[in-house]
């Protein structure tokens, strides 16, 4: 082997991420026991002692023949005991001093590690601390049936697992021996979902700091995006990249299937086909977000392939900018959850009336009902972000929009959407085909509303500079 040969072996891979990502802040500390144990603990504080709760995990699903889908484990066992294996399922029950909880998991196997990875097992999964009890799967159907001899309300989400719900089912309807014998045997049957869900909502300095770090590598893999020279460019070659570089960057993977659509298809809100060619001068849009340790982050950019935005297509940008400023800057403390979006629409109102595309009073712009608002805006400014991209929790609970805490995450995405398409509008010429969306990830504090993704830049002169020709 040549002298050069050796050289050029010894630098370092160069990819089109590694500009991008250089400067990608290191990866959080894996959570600690004490933040899982906290969840915890803030989930029993709210039990009876009679209470067994059971945290199914969902089972692998075939997309093929025999090849499965990527697994996901379920969000509210991942929150409560940090573990995202298949082939699990995590327990509380109250021990009549203090509540435990436990794991069944897959037991260590050498033949199957040896064809699908390497397994932690029921002692290592206990070495952990995140739980004080491990049981290999293959003893949960015993195991529960003996919980469930001494708890008479069950907390369990059905539908997850149907042998589990059988179990629950049979120790509810029929007669047990323990149940006549000594009074105990389940009697009350609750979904636990709204309970996990409140503390889901609001966030701990470590999962934001997850949060932070998944919306961290989406920017920048949102930006290597932007730079592809437009020559020959397909909706599909950015999707490429965008989802390369949320690997790249250490992310799991998508946290919902991308949108990219570029001229009249991004006008159509949840555009997945991502595959027709990039004309020069379009507007391309792109909602695509990585998942981190479990976390979603959730990204929408709107640019002009080529690097240059149209008149038209500034004065639309410029508009939704505005509102999308405006919809973060009412994430406040104490603020009800729907202020951002009555900001965005009120904005988004005004330009659209000063533009002459709506000939309504304002007054009337906005009304639900004969409002021409709804015609270019018709979805929500966004929605709880976490473990789940739309993530759990009440919206307005009691019926009256909750308010706002420090700790809680929330998208901020307004949008116009101009199809010329459509029969039941006539869209403005000059704007033709323009859709634009601005989405970012913010956290609400005490000292106002953070920017999770502010890396990824959204003013128009910035994407200009950096959008390839
Ligand atoms: N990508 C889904 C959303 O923005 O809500
Ligand atoms: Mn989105
Ligand atoms: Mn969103």
């Amino acid at each position: 082997m040549s002298r050069a040969t050796l050289d050029s072996m010894s630098t370092p891979a160069q990819t089109m991420f590694d500009e991008v990502f250089q400067d990608l802040p290191p990866a959080p500390a894996p959570f600690s026991v004490a933040e899982v144990r906290a969840r915890q603990a803030r989930l029993t504080a709210g039990l009876s002692k009679d209470t067994l709760l059971l945290l199914p995990a969902p089972h692998e699903s075939t997309r093929s023949n025999d090849v499965h889908y990527r697994y996901r484990s379920s969000s509210d066992l991942m929150y409560l005991t940090d573990w995202s294996e298949p082939e699990s399922m995590g327990y509380a029950m109250h021990d009549g001093s203090t509540w435990v909880w436990g794991l069944c998991v897959q037991p260590k196997d050498t033949l199957k590690e040896i064809w699908e990875g390497r397994r932690l097992g029921v002692e290592g999964v206990l070495n952990r601390g995140m739980v004080d009890r491990t049981h290999s799967i293959h003893d949960r159907d015993d195991l529960v049936r003996d919980l469930l001899t001494k708890a008479s309300r069950v907390l369990l989400r059905q539908h997850v697992d149907a042998d589990l719900d059988e179990l629950v089912r049979v120790a509810m309807t029929e007669r047990s021996r323990p149940r006549q014998q000594f009074g105990t045997g389940p009697v009350v049957l609750e979904d636990p979902s709204a309970r996990i869900a409140e503390l889901r909502l609001r966030k701990s300095d470590e999962e934001v700091a997850m949060m932070r770090h998944a919306a961290e590598i989406s920017a920048r893999a949102h930006v290597a995006a932007m730079k592809l020279p437009s020559s020959g460019l397909n909706e599909r070659h950015l999707q490429a990249v965008v989802e390369g570089g949320f690997v790249y960057g250490g992310g799991d993977g998508w946290a919902y299937p991308s949108i990219v659509g570029a001229g009249v298809n991004a006008t159509i809100l949840h555009y997945t086909v991502n595959n027709e060619p990039c004309n020069k001068g379009d507007v391309v849009l792109i909602d695509a977000g990585t998942e981190y340790a479990g976390y979603a982050s959730d990204i929408t950019r709107s640019w002009p392939i080529g690097g240059r935005f149209s008149d038209a297509q500034r004065e639309v940008y410029a508009i939704v900018l505005e509102a999308q400023k405006a919809a973060i800057a009412a994430c406040q403390v104490g603020a009800p959850y729907n202020a951002p979006h009555e900001e965005a629409r009120r904005v988004l109102a005004e330009g659209l009336i000063e533009l002459g595309i709506i000939s309504q009073t304002l007054e009337e712009a906005l009304d639900p009902e004969h409002g021409h608002l709804r015609r270019w805006y018709m979805h929500n400014t966004g929605h709880w972000l976490g473990l789940d991209v739309h993530d759990v929790g009440v919206y307005r609970p009691n019926g009256e929009p909750r308010v706002l805490e420090s700790g809680m995450v929330l998208t901020v995405e307004p949008g116009l959407y101009f199809g010329a398409w459509r029969p039941d509008v006539s869209c403005p010429p000059r704007f033709a085909d323009i859709g634009i969306r601005i989405e970012d990830d913010v956290l609400v504090t005490d000292a106002g509303p953070v920017v999770l993704s502010d890396a990824c830049p959204k003013e128009m002169d910035d994407l200009e500079a950096i959008v390839g020709a």
